[in-house]
């Protein structure tokens, strides 16, 4: 137990406590990590802020059916649809980054090419107006610090403001998109359909983009996963789950108690928030002979909780799966390659791994243009001031800042 939270790591009570939404409720999944001050709350009310339950922390019986409308727009008919389309577009940034990197120049394989694919598609699927894509990434990164990252009050503030315009935007996007806007405006009032909607956007693209960076990255420094790929014995699904159960963006989930209970012999009282462990069950030694390795195939390695488990399990799976075969079948050949300059850094954070940048040269060349991407000041690892009162982020999300190096 720490900070009042109870935290639980073994991959069994993990999926227990997911598999139960009538003793452990999903009510505070979206819940302020830093309580949110007044002054931040007044910027957002004065946008007609609301965020009402619908999915991620909906255990009300308007659930079920928003669930389903959702899900019906991310059906995998229309996942494989968006395939081929996906296949060319990452095809030909890879080649123009091949072509860079042959220049000597290194590349950035978050910014130029990770960061924005998982939006384009989700922007496709759910019919979202294209004029509105472009601020959908900053509310979105604004969005996962302000509800569970350690926060001084002036960032807050900040931030307050960008969910905040957000919100507005997406209130007109939400009484007249077509697509599933329309569909939720036939289940249920505005607000719900604004809520599904913002959820939607940070948890549909934000969370791939992250996935793909770190996977990439991961994969950068497993070479024999990548000759077995090259060469055809290692399947592609098979690394991706491996990188799901390694390298998931998503590192802890939050449930309530609903009532008192018992795991594995631990008394939990009726109300006690818990913190469960999702990264940390995936390694668990019960589930995988070898759980730190990087194994593709592995007995067990499907059987991680990246993506939960029960009734609220993440109904974007097959389409974060599909956008990661994608991405690791066209840009394996290229990482065969290269040497890592700048490795992903995340800032603190309860759930999300956040990686600012990821930048890779030729290897063997000497690179000249490369100018290193620093952490912000204010939010590196270390200094910020609510630091220590995040006793429970899991330690392998937070390395330190990492500075540029050169190969040649
Ligand atoms: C690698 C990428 C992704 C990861 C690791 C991930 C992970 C998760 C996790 C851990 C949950 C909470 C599950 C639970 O409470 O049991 C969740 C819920 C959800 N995810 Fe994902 N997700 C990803 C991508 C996506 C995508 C691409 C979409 C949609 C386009 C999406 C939509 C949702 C929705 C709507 C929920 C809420 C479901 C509900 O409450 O009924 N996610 N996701």
């Amino acid at each position: 137990m720490i900070d009042g939270h109870l935290v639980v790591a073994r991959h069994d009570l993990v999926r227990r406590v997911l598999a139960d939404p009538e003793t452990y409720r999903p009510d505070n999944a979206l819940d302020a990590m830093t309580p949110i001050p007044v002054a931040a709350l007044r910027i957002l009310t004065g946008y007609g802020f609301r965020l009402p339950p619908t999915l991620a922390n909906n255990g009300t019986p308007s659930h079920p059916g928003i669930r389903a409308a959702v899900a019906a727009a991310l059906g995998p008919d229309r996942v494989a649809a968006q395939r081929p389309w996906l296949t060319g577009l990452v095809r030909r940034r890879v080649a123009a980054l091949a072509a860079r990197l042959r220049a000597g120049d290194p590349v950035d394989l978050y910014a130029d090419l990770a960061a924005d694919l998982p939006l384009l598609v989700l922007t496709r699927l759910v019919e979202l107006p294209d004029e509105r894509s472009a601020v959908v990434k900053d509310f979105s990164r604004a969005a996962l610090e302000l509800f569970w990252a350690p926060l001084d009050r002036d960032r807050q503030l900040d931030l307050a403001g960008t969910v905040g315009r957000f919100h507005t935007v997406l209130r007109d996007v939400a009484a007249t998109a077509p697509g599933l806007a329309a569909e939720l405006r036939r289940l249920a009032g505005p607000d719900h359909v604004v809520g599904a909607l913002f959820f939607l956007l940070v948890a549909g693209q934000e969370t791939t983009s992250q996935f793909l960076t770190l996977l990439l990255h991961r994969l950068a420094g497993e070479p024999e996963v990548l000759s077995g790929l090259a060469a055809g014995t290692v399947p592609v699904a098979a690394v991706v789950e491996e990188g799901l159960r390694l390298e998931p963006p998503i590192v802890t989930w939050r449930r309530v108690a609903a009532q008192d209970s018992t795991l594995d012999g631990v008394r939990v009282a009726a109300r006690t928030p818990i913190v469960l462990w999702l990264a940390k069950a995936g390694r668990d030694p019960a589930v995988t002979g070898q759980p730190d390795r990087f194994v593709p195939g592995q007995l067990g390695s499907r059987r991680h909780l990246a993506f939960g488990a029960g009734a609220h399990r993440c109904i974007g799976a097959p389409l974060a799966r599909m956008e990661a075969a994608v991405v690791v079948e066209e840009v394996a050949p290229l990482l065969r390659g290269v040497a890592v300059v700048r490795p992903p850094w995340c800032p603190d954070n309860l759930s999300f791994r956040m990686p600012d940048a990821f930048v890779v040269a030729q290897t063997g060349r000497r690179i000249t243009t490369f100018r290193p991407v620093a952490a912000p000041a204010d939010r590196a690892a270390g200094s910020n001031p609510a630091e220590a009162n995040m006793p429970i982020v899991p330690p392998y999300s937070r390395p330190a800042p990492p500075v540029a190096s050169t190969t040649g």
